[in-house]
């Protein structure tokens, strides 16, 4: 059975998938996407990425590359096409294609490509079982990170030397030692209290959606969370810590940058609401 993308209109055997190479999110990283995660064959927090989506285009003035209520129907389709019961749905709008000029150009549709792809809910298990470990980076980034923008390259060369140290996540870090998030998540801790804290998101990280859900699962706990900056001397420090995204949902944190969290296994709050997310947040259908 051959995986099929959504590429502009079509429906095309994965492998045969292609865009304009003027086009311009591979020209200039003009573009913006979503990463929504499949659980028990439904797309998790589909409204609120379709929102993030939304937002994400008006920031950078690309137009919608269908009408905005059609996408929710087309992103079902592509993960009823590719058979994904767990999984990750990927969608990504670019400026469209036209001839390398930096500024917009006048007369040009957005481009619109949708993937599919299954995953182990099995293989996430475990690792949750035993914990990532992250480095820390110095931040290098623009700062409109709170826009979900295929530009990337940092987070790029952030994961590959975090791979390189034999860690799965790197935390980037501004001057003065907070810590903002990982390349492709958001960082919490849990602190001696038993209070989550995450960096607030008006400023400097994205907005994830998994983050926001957390927090609708924590408060059914009746879990206590601050939304402020924490440094990663606190972060070594604290009770647990973890990352959050739609392609880890809540992954413990064991080790930064060599120094074990706590006593260095999983935290027992992470692993209540990892559950607790599959639970509430994965059953209800989007
Ligand atoms: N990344 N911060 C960054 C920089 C991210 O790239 C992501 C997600 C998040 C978490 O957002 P969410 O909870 O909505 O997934 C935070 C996706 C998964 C990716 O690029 O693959």
């Amino acid at each position: 059975m051959p995986r099929i993308a959504y590429v502009n209109g079509r429906y095309i055997v994965h492998a045969q998938a292609a865009v304009h190479i003027e086009d311009r999110g591979y020209q200039f990283a003009d573009g913006v996407y979503e990463v929504c995660e499949v659980a028990r064959g439904h797309i998790v927090d589909m409204p609120r990425h379709l929102a993030r989506l939304k937002r994400s285009l008006k920031e950078l003035s690309i137009a919608w590359p269908v009408s905005e209520g059609v996408l929710p129907m087309l992103l079902r389709e592509v993960v009823r096409r590719n058979h994904v019961v767990n999984g990750l749905v990927y969608v990504q709008v670019t400026r469209g294609v036209a001839s390398r000029d930096f500024v917009f150009p006048a007369n040009t549709n957005s481009s619109l490509v949708i993937t599919a792809r299954k995953a182990d809910p099995a293989a996430a298990a475990k690792r949750a079982e035993t914990g990532i470990k992250v480095i820390t980076v110095p931040e290098n980034r623009w700062d409109r990170v709170d826009i979900k923008s295929t530009g990337l390259l940092p987070n790029v060369l952030a994961k590959q030397k975090a791979k390189e140290a034999g860690a799965q996540e790197a935390w980037f870090v501004d001057a003065d030692g907070t810590v903002k998030e990982g390349g492709s998540s958001n960082a919490w801790i849990v602190t001696r209290d038993g209070v989550l804290v995450t960096r607030p998101a008006e400023h400097g990280i994205l907005r994830g959606i998994t983050r926001t859900t957390l927090f609708d699962v924590a408060a059914k706990l009746g879990l206590k969370i601050e939304e402020r900056g924490f440094s990663v001397a606190e972060a070594k420090a604290a009770r647990e810590a973890f990352i959050s995204s739609a392609t880890t949902i809540a992954m413990p944190v064991v080790e930064i940058d060599g120094a074990p969290v706590a006593n260095g296994h999983p935290g027992s709050m992470t692993l209540s609401l990892r559950q607790a997310f599959f639970d509430i947040a994965e059953k209800s259908p989007a």
